[in-house]
């Protein structure tokens, strides 16, 4: 089953939007296998956009994602990334479709609420950066044999 990695960012916490985010994942159908609050620190955010090391936005992402607690969270389902990446909406809020959790809450890139991963690659990475394996909870979910065949 695919996994991957959803970071609820500081502005989700602080306004709190926590819990109607992730009851978006939950009524979707996707399976929350981790969860933790965690302060992220400047080895941990440079690794998490490593990818964007570089760019004009790296420095003020980065800072960004340290100014405040987090909520990492790991979902498993079938075809996961991707259906987590349309919930989401596109990277900008301001233009993200409104139906989406970007589009719904947000106002600017630079708050931009939620971080998913792109790739089965990257969520494998992602995961390994912000949990243990041991965190990483394996169960049977009520009501799972109503998602699919
Ligand atoms: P990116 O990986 O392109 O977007 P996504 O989060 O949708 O995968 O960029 C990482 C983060 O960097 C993005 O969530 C917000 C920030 N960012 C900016 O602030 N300005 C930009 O022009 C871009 C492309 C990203
Ligand atoms: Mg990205």
């Amino acid at each position: 089953m695919e996994r991957t990695f959803i970071m609820l960012k500081p502005d989700a916490v602080q306004r709190g939007l926590v819990g109607q985010i992730i009851a978006r994942f939950e009524s979707k159908g996707c399976k929350l296998v981790g969860m933790k609050l965690v302060k992220v620190d400047r080895n941990l955010a440079e690794e998490h956009y490593a990818e964007h090391k570089g760019k004009s936005f790296f420095e003020p992402t980065v800072n960004y994602i340290m100014s405040s607690p987090v909520v990492a969270t790991v979902w498993e389902g079938k075809n996961v990334i991707a259906i987590a990446r349309e919930l989401m909406g596109s990277t900008n809020p301001a233009s993200a479709n409104p139906g989406t959790i970007r589009g719904a809450y947000g106002m600017d890139i630079s708050r931009n609420i939620i971080h998913g991963s792109d790739s089965v690659a990257s969520a494998d990475r992602e995961i390994a950066l912000y949990f243990r394996p041991v965190e990483i909870l394996e169960y049977d979910k009520a009501g799972e044999e109503w998602l699919s065949e």
